[in-house]
C-alpha cells in the first residue's frame, strides 16, 4: 500500500509542522502535536462540499427537517433529543464496564427489529461475535435482526458499510479501529481522529447514522484532548457509580437537540432499564436528619432532581488542609470556602473539607452553591439542617444569594416527594404558596447560615 504523507497538527492551535517536535512552533504549547494524514483540501473536504459551492442567501437554502427516529428506548431517546438523525454521528463515551455495549446492543435490537432506520450493523472490535451473541442471549434479544461484524480495519469496515447499506451502524469501539494510512498504533489520537473523521464523512454522504463508542482516558477526556468532540454531532457520556446499579447518560453536546439532557437507567440482570421517575434516586435514606447533609433541588436537562449533598469538615491531621469534591466542581468549592470565610466568618483553614454528591451524579449548575455551603457549615457545627428540608441557590462573591432558573419547578418536585421546608433565594420566592412547603427566603449567606445556628 502506498505510504501516505503525514503531517503533525497541534491540538491546541491547529498549526501544522512537517516533523514531530515537543513544542508547537506556532503557539508554543508542549506535547500537542499529533500525527495526521497530510491531506490536500481536495481529498479531504471535497466529499463534504459536493458540487462546487456557490454563495447563496440563507433563505434560498432548502432545508429538510432533521427527522428523528426514536430507538424505542425512552431514556436513550431523551438524551438524544428525541431519537437518532439520519447522517448524524453520535459519540458515546464512558468508563469500561459501565454499560456502553449493553445499551447500544439493546438500542440496535430495538431499531433493527422495527426496521425504522433500515438495517442495523454492529461492528465489534473488542469482543468476538460469539461474545456479542452471548450478551444478546442474556438480554433476551436472540431473535434480534442485528448484523454483526468483527472488524477493526477502517477500510474493511467502510467496505462492509458500502455493501450492506445499513441505516444505522455502531462502532464498538473507535479506539480499536485503525487505518493503514497512518503508522501510529490503534487508539492513538491520530488514529482515532482520522478514523472518526472518515466515518463521519461516510455518514454524511450516505445519510447513515453512526454511533461511535469511545473509551474515556484517565483524565476523563474521550480519546485524548477532545479530539472527537468537535467532529461528531452529538456527544453522550455515561456517568455514575459503577458500584451502584444506576447509570446516567448525559448529553454534553447535541447539534440536533438540547444539550445537558440526562437519561437515567438501572443495570439489571437483563440489561439496562430506563428509570422514568428518577427524582428521588439520589437521596440516601437517613432515619433522621444528620449533620453535614443537605438536599439540593437541581435541574438536569428537562427534569428536576433531588440530590443529597454531603460534606465532612474535620480537623487537619498534620500536613496541608485537603479539599476534595466528588461530583461537584472543586474550583467552586474553593470559592465557596472563601465566601464562607469572608462573609460568614467561618474559618476552615485548619480543616479538611470533603464534599460529595450522593449516587455518583455530577452537578455542574451554580444552583448547588448554597446546598454545598450549608452542608459544609452543618458538618462544621455538627448540627443537622432538619429533616425534609431542601436548598438551592447560587452564591455570589459578595455573599449574596442569587436566584436560579426554574425555581417553581424545583419546589413543586420537592413538595411531591414530601419535603416541607425550603431554603431558597429571596428572588425565587413563589408568589403563590406551594402546598406543604414552608419557604425560608434568604438574601445573604449569614441569613442562610442562621438556619443552622438559630
Ligand atoms: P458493558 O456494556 O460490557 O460495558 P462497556 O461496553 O461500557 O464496557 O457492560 C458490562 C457490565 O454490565 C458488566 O459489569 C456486567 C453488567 N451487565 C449486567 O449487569 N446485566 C446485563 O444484562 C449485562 C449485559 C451486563
Ligand atoms: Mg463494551
Amino acid at each position: 500500500m502506498a505510504r501516505t504523507k503525514t503531517a503533525y497538527v497541534c491540538t491546541e492551535c491547529g498549526g501544522t509542522s512537517s516533523k514531530w517536535q515537543g513544542q508547537c512552533p506556532n503557539c508554543g504549547v508542549w506535547n500537542t502535536l499529533v500525527e495526521t494524514i497530510a491531506a490536500t483540501p481536495s481529498s479531504r473536504f471535497q466529499a463534504l462540499a459536493g458540487a462546487p459551492s456557490a454563495v447563496r442567501t440563507l433563505a434560498s437554502v432548502e432545508t429538510r427537517d432533521n427527522a428523528r427516529t426514536p430507538t424505542g428506548i425512552e431514556e436513550f431517546d431523551r438524551v438524544l433529543g428525541g431519537g437518532l438523525v439520519s447522517g448524524g454521528v453520535v459519540l458515546l463515551g464512558g468508563d469500561p464496564g459501565i454499560g456502553k455495549s449493553t445499551l447500544l446492543l439493546q438500542a440496535m435490537a430495538a431499531l433493527g427489529g422495527s426496521g425504522k432506520l433500515g438495517r442495523a450493523l454492529y461492528v465489534t472490535g473488542e469482543e468476538s461475535v460469539e461474545q456479542v451473541a452471548l450478551r444478546a442471549q442474556r438480554l433476551g434479544l436472540v431473535n434480534a435482526t442485528v448484523e454483526l461484524l468483527a472488524e477493526v480495519q477502517l477500510q474493511a469496515i467502510v467496505g462492509a458499510i458500502r455493501t450492506l447499506q445499513p441505516g444505522v451502524v455502531v462502532i464498538d469501539s473507535i479506539q480499536t479501529v485503525y487505518t493503514e494510512a497512518l503508522e501510529s498504533a490503534p487508539g492513538s489520537v491520530a488514529q482515532v481522529r482520522e478514523c472518526a473523521a472518515q466515518l463521519t464523512r461516510l455518514a454524511k454522504q450516505n445519510a447513515i447514522t453512526i454511533i461511535l463508542v469511545g473509551h474515556v482516558t484517565k483524565e476523563g477526556a474521550i480519546a485524548g484532548p477532545r479530539v472527537l468532540e468537535h467532529i461528531v454531532d452529538t456527544v453522550l457520556y455515561f456517568e455514575g457509580d459503577t458500584h451502584s446499579s444506576f447509570r446516567l447518560v448525559r448529553a454534553i453536546k447535541n447539534r440536533f437537540g438540547a444539550a445537558n439532557e440526562l437519561g437515567v437507567f438501572a443495570m439489571t440482570e437483563r440489561g439496562l432499564k430506563g428509570v422514568a421517575n428518577p427524582s428521588a434516586l439520589f437521596l440516601s435514606q437517613h432515619a433522621e436528619a444528620v449533620a453535614g447533609s443537605c438536599v439540593l433541588a437541581t435541574i438536569e436537562g428537562s427534569r428536576p432532581l433531588l440530590v443529597e449533598v454531603q460534606a465532612l469538615v474535620d480537623p487537619v491531621q498534620g500536613g496541608l488542609a485537603r479539599r476534595l469534591a466528588v461530583g461537584l466542581d472543586p474550583q467552586r468549592l474553593a470559592l465557596l470556602l472563601a465566601v464562607l470565610h469572608r462573609h460568614g466568618g467561618v474559618e476552615t483553614g485548619l480543616f479538611d473539607v470533603f464534599v460529595n454528591a450522593v449516587g455518583g451524579v455530577r452537578i455542574g449548575e451554580p444552583a448547588a452553591d448554597l446546598a454545598v455551603l450549608m452542608a459544609i457549615y452543618s458538618s462544621f457545627k455538627n448540627k443537622p439542617l432538619g429533616a425534609k428540608s431542601l436548598v438551592f441557590g447560587e452564591v455570589g462573591l459578595a455573599g449574596e444569594i442569587r436566584p436560579v432558573q426554574r425555581g417553581q419547578e424545583r419546589l413543586r418536585e420537592a413538595a411531591k416527594l414530601g419535603f416541607t421546608r425550603a431554603v431558597i433565594p429571596a428572588a425565587n420566592k413563589p408568589r403563590q404558596a406551594i402546598d406543604g412547603i414552608a419557604i425560608v427566603a434568604v438574601e445573604r449567606i449569614d441569613q442562610a447560615l442562621q438556619q443552622l445556628t438559630g
